[in-house]
């Protein structure tokens, strides 16, 4: 395989292989509208743009390459606040015994809310943009908030949480060692753990931050609609522990569920948990264990999450890993694009789908990978920019310094 590259052709399309099912229980349309009905009572809401590149479409030979750029989000940097927050909605809800209304946002950051509730604290760990986008949640509902980070963190993302309030504690280790220290001291605690990841026994609240994202697949459906287009041929997604990837592609699923795009799921070489465990083929999670050293911070994750695991397991079609050098030089093509394509402001974790693409239709990774994918004139691709420059001096070192570089006989040529 070139340049790092390895991939798994798994369903390939073929609706009869899938199974929505699943995906139509946990993703109801009903499930996302409820979702969007909350996120945009938040102040300062609006749709983040779906960004059209037809210039670098062109020059790849696709039909059109659109990007939601969750960069703009809430001035949050990152996707992750859709998740946190409609989770941390519908555990309010809950724990007030009110399932069954709909409580307003205003109403959710009243005294008399933040007194009904009492004295709760929230926890989670993250790699970074999930403990922010909780920690600006707590800090709105007025609730303590502690957030465990592994020990590479940088001190950048770090600030980033303590920001919004929250006590963060560093632990040695991974962040699947931070998951399982937030789970160890909430339970000590009484503290509620709102994690992004699942485990046995452990599955509502990341089901309802995945159910949170759908709410970007929702206005990202409302945008392809205005330009005159049903849906995406092709949907590329990275995964960390695959609850962004289930979202959308259990969204797509469960919209089209007889002809779905065809979903190509992005993993970093170093932490490649969901490809692994397609490649076991038992149909379970398997863990990646060591210091899951990639740039890509946000999906720098040894352990599947069980519940998004089901869901990729039965509707996506191809798996895909790929090393650091493919995901800064997404970086460098949406920050510094071809003349009339906009500028996308991309970090490490948001810029390895379209570094793919790329990739892919370079000819860089395996060209039968390409023929399985059918990327011509028709295909219409989705992906979504999930970070900002969420480490900016990581992300000069990329953009200006030229770090990870693309090995040389990748480069452009004349
Ligand atoms: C920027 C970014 N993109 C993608 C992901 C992947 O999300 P998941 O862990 O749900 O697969 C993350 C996770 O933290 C992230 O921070």
């Amino acid at each position: 395989m070139k340049n790092n590259f390895k991939y798994i052709i798994h369903n390939n399309g073929d609706v009869s292989a899938k199974n929505p099912a699943k995906a139509i229980e946990m993703f109801p349309l009903s499930c996302g509208r409820d979702a969007r009905k909350f996120h945009r009572q938040i102040p300062d809401y609006h749709m983040t743009p779906l960004v059209a590149l037809p210039n670098l479409a062109h020059l790849l030979g696709v039909g059109g390459i659109y990007v939601k750029n969750e960069a703009e989000r809430l001035h949050m940097n990152s996707f992750k606040v859709m998740g946190g927050s409609y989770a941390i909605y519908r555990l309010v809800k809950q724990i007030l015994g009110r399932e069954n209304e709909d409580l307003s946002f205003d109403y959710l950051t009243s005294r008399e809310c933040h007194e009904a509730l009492g004295n709760i604290v929230f926890c989670s760990a993250t790699d970074g943009n999930h403990g922010r986008g909780l920690a600006w949640a707590c800090q709105k509902l007025d609730h303590p908030c502690k957030i465990y980070v592994h020990s590479e963190t940088s001190q950048a993302r770090i600030r980033a949480i303590e920001h919004f309030g929250a006590e963060v504690t560093v632990v040695s280790g991974n962040y699947d060692d931070a998951v399982r220290q937030a789970a160890e001291d909430a339970k000590k605690n009484g503290w509620y753990v709102v994690s992004d990841t699942s485990w046995p026994g452990y599955e509502q609240i990341p089901t309802w931050i995945m159910q949170g994202y759908n709410s970007i697949m929702l206005e990202a459906q409302e945008q392809f609609s205005g330009m005159g287009i049903v849906k995406p041929t092709h949907v590329f997604v990275q995964a960390g522990v695959g609850a962004l990837a289930a979202s959308v592609v259990g969204f797509y699923s469960a919209l089209f569920p007889n002809d779905p795009p065809l979903f190509i799921v992005v993993e970093p070489t170093k932490a490649p948990c969901v490809y692994e465990s397609i490649a076991a083929g038992d149909g379970k999670c398997h863990s990646v264990k060591g210091d899951l050293d990639t740039i890509m911070a946000g999906l720098a994750c040894g352990d599947p999450s069980p519940v998004a695991f089901e869901i990729l397991r039965d509707n996506a079609d191809i798996f895909l890993q790929v090393p650091d050098n493919v995901a800064a030089r997404g970086m460098r093509i949406l920050g510094c694009p071809l003349h009339g394509d906009p500028l996308v402001i991309s970090g490490e974790s948001g810029a390895v789908p379209l570094g793919t693409l790329f990739a892919l239709c370079t000819d860089e990774i395996d060209p039968a990978l390409k023929e399985a994918l059918h990327l011509d004139m028709d295909s219409l691709i989705f992906m979504i920019n999930t970070e900002g420059n969420t480490d900016p001096t990581e992300f000069r070192r990329i953009l200006w310094d030229g770090k990870n570089p693309t090995p040389e006989r990748y480069r452009v040529k004349e």
